[in-house]
């Protein structure tokens, strides 16, 4: 084979990025590759609309282009599950490699997708699913592979950490910033897929799946976004030497897989805690590694096409060789934990009724489920009230959640306002 041939479906942000990279490019592309490339079909859904490619490349016809017999390479890049799964499906039974950046489709169906290409000798790739043009799933599958991967923590949403940023930075609450983001277009319209974390759950499900060699399903994933973050909450983090992120969290116990979406509280000089803005990042923990984080642009035209153009050429030269690269996906599920078997520490504020012995009952409630206090923070409010702010030392998820509910359930404690899981580890 002298050239291998490209077919797109969808062009939109990600596919013109991918796009434009591989014609700026195409000399060192091709050369990288061994092998030339050609972008000979462009499928879409509106053909009027005006696009940095050669008109006579495009159709309405997706079909055509994964049946067609000329194409090895589709790029689905549409998102969503309908009609990509259907169209990845006829892309593989018609002896086709496919990229994708579809974090949905990866995260649901992956390992079916996965183990039908794998058997049939394609390539299914997907880099640019995770953190954009940030190399992770290469690495976790290639580089790192030999290590029992033990911990993995990322920022895995770019919207999230520029509201949590700014909220960090100005000292603002979360509907303001959130607002504002949506009018400079870094927010969506409809934002609840990144602010209540379903993005970075995905995202997670496909990370922890390659890392830990099984199927970490996104449903198992608890997950919780940011909206509950108030100003004060941040205050209170950064007096205490902490910044809020929305963390996306896989460990391995001796008991199984514990995976988490939630906003987490980190010691200001961990390396994600400084991570801001659009940015992404994730760090893993591997036993003879130890720690890696790699970091860069996790959306965008440009970086999430070159996560793309890099899977391309890897299938090229797997084409050049007459191989693919990947890898059967492990047939048994690993077991994942729920999040009521997580230990770690808290944060946690109140608003009290300001009068002797108070402390005193609050104590004894963290005392009777065995919660240890390492921190607290008191200040004077109007109206005979006060606020109250703890951290606990390590303890177990359940009693942490009893200790709240009995908490609120006393007379002496006006409202738990909030509270946050705490990240210390930083080696
Ligand atoms: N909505 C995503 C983010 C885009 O904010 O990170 C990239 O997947």
């Amino acid at each position: 084979m002298d050239k291998v041939r490209v077919g797109i479906l969808g062009f939109g942000t990600v596919g013109e990025g991918a796009y434009r990279m591989l014609m700026d490019n195409q000399a060192a592309i091709e050369s990288k590759s061994g092998i030339g490339l050609e972008v000979v079909r462009i499928g879409v859904r509106d053909m009027d609309r005006e696009r940095g490619a050669p008109r006579e490349l495009f159709t309405r016809d997706l079909e055509s282009i994964v049946r067609d017999p000329d194409i090895d390479i589709i790029l689905e890049l549409i998102g969503g599950l309908d009609p990509a799964e259907s169209l990845i499906e006829a892309a593989l039974s018609h002896g086709k490699h496919v990229v994708t950046a579809n974090k949905e489709l990866i995260a649901k169906q992956g390992h079916a997708l996965m183990r039908r290409a794998a058997s049939q000798g394609l390539d299914l790739h997907f880099e640019a699913a995770v953190g954009g043009g940030i190399p992770l799933i290469q690495p976790l599958k290639h580089q790192l592979a030999g290590n029992d991967v033990l911990k993995l923590m990322g920022i895995v949403n770019g919207t999230t950490n520029y509201i949590l940023s700014k909220m960090t930075q100005e000292g603002r609450a979360f509907d303001e910033v959130l607002q504002e983001a949506q009018a400079a277009g870094y927010a969506e319209a409809e934002p609840s897929s990144d602010v209540d974390g379903f993005d970075a759950q995905y995202k997670l499900s496909i990370l922890s799946s390659i890392a830990f060699g099984g199927e970490v399903r996104p449903e198992k994933i608890p997950t919780e976004g940011i909206r509950r973050i108030g100003a004060r909450d941040i205050d209170f983090a950064k007096m205490l030497g902490y910044r809020i992120k929305l963390l996306a969290i896989a460990e391995l116990l001796p008991e199984g897989i514990l995976a988490r979406v939630h906003p987490t509280m980190l010691p200001r000089q961990h390396p994600l805690a400084n991570v801001h803005g659009v940015y992404n990042a994730v760090w893993v923990k591997g036993d003879f590694v130890g720690d890696v984080m790699l970091s860069g642009r996790g959306a965008g035209a440009f970086p999430t096409g070159s996560a793309v153009v890099g899977d391309i050429i890897d299938i090229c030269r797997n084409i050049r060789i007459g191989g693919s690269a990947s890898v059967q996906p492990p047939q048994e599920g690993l077991y994942v934990l729920s999040i009521d078997q997580l230990r770690t520490r808290y944060y946690m504020r109140l608003t009290v009724q300001d009068r002797p012995k108070v402390l005193g009952i609050i104590a004894g409630i963290f005392g009777e489920e065995e919660i240890g206090l390492r921190a607290m923070e008191m200040r004077e409010l109007n109206d005979g009230l006060g606020e109250i702010v703890f951290l606990t030392h390590l303890c177990q998820e359940q009693n942490l959640q009893r200790a709240m509910a009995r908490l609120a359930a006393t007379e002496v404690v006006a409202c738990v306002e909030n509270w946050v899981r705490v990240e210390e580890e930083s080696e």
